[in-house]
């Protein structure tokens, strides 16, 4: 797989606080990276770090190729950033704000009128668009963030919190495109966020940030194998045969479903063996994940 972003040992103090410390992490292209972690664990600073608009204390990243501190200017032409706090001309409207943009970016001339309409589209906004920015409320000014983040098609979006004032419906056309964009342009997606059912609908990897360093990495179902060792298995036969299961394998019946408690995921397939080879005929298995929130609760527990 190809990396976008590589970084060693990158490490950013504050005086004497550090808040990224040591973080060495390869993101892969088309992938929707999820970070995690409580208030101030050092997910925005790592935004900010691998688009060159802070400097590293230590250590180094490669973004797209680019070093973020000698090559930010190109870097950032073709990174799509969402701020925490985006900054929007206020006594502009909205399609002069994307169009002051596009050109800053290097849209080409021929195509920023259809860019921005696309975006306003996208976005919602397009009944808005001649009406003063400083008039807009808090979620339509995320969204024209987020228009502007995408509006020069980069090959990299970090979204720090993108949905955090939307209503639901922006929400979900949000997530929609991020999945869009990754799925089926193949580009790269940082997602910092606090919602955790996002993460969980969208992160192909998440990292766990606490206090600058990561506490946990990998895919949402990965993490989930790591705390939650054992699980609640359904299993469903044929209509007559759950007595018979129970006597094969233990658990207790619901209907024609057998339930198992405090089962080790590796052990399922075992189960499923016992079962077929007694002459039962298994219709569904289905392991009762927990959620990225209850793996979230189950990593901090683990720190403390
Ligand atoms: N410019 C700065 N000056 C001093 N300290 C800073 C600065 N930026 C960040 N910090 C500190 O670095 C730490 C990490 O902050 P950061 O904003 O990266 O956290 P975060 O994970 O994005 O948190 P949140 O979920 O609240 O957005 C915090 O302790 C914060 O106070
Ligand atoms: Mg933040």
């Amino acid at each position: 797989m190809n990396a976008v972003i590589e970084t060693t040992n990158l490490t950013r103090r504050f005086g004497d606080k550090t808040a990224v410390d040591g973080l060495t992490l390869t993101v892969n292209g088309g992938e929707v990276f999820g970070l995690l972690g409580h208030n101030g664990a050092g997910k925005t600073t790592t935004v900010r770090l691998l688009n060159g608009v802070l400097n590293p204390s230590a250590g180094s990243a490669r973004v797209l190729g680019f070093d973020p501190v000698q090559q930010g200017e190109d870097l950032r032409k073709r990174t799509g950033v969402l701020t925490e706090t985006p900054s929007l001309y206020e006594g502009l409207n909205a399609r002069q704000n994307l169009s002051v943009f596009a050109n800053l970016y290097d849209v080409p001339r021929d195509q920023v009128k259809r860019r921005v309409d696309d975006m306003l589209t996208r976005f919602r906004l397009a009944d808005r668009a001649a009406e003063k920015v400083g008039g807009f409320s808090k979620g339509m000014k995320q969204r024209l963030a987020l228009a502007r983040a995408f509006l020069h098609q980069p090959d990299i979006l970090f979204l720090d919190e993108p949905t955090a004032a939307l209503d639901p419906i922006a929400s979900k056309d949000v997530n929609d495109l991020i999945l869009q964009v990754s799925r089926e342009e193949g580009k790269t997606v940082i997602l910092a966020t606090h919602n955790l059912h996002e993460a969980q609908r969208l992160c192909d990897r998440v990292a766990v940030l606490e206090m600058g360093r990561i506490v946990a990495l990998g895919t949402p179902k990965e993490l989930a194998h790591q705390t939650h060792k054992s699980l609640t298995v359904e299993i469903e036969v044929a209509a007559g045969e759950v007595t018979h299961a129970q006597s094969v394998i233990g658990g207790g019946v619901a209907g024609d479903t057998l339930m198992l408690t405090d089962v080790a995921y590796s052990r399922i397939p075992a189960y499923i063996e016992q079962l077929v080879s007694a002459g039962i005929k298994v219709y569904r298995v289905e392991p009762h994940e927990p959620t990225l929130e209850e793996v979230y609760f189950a990593i901090q527990k683990r720190g403390e």
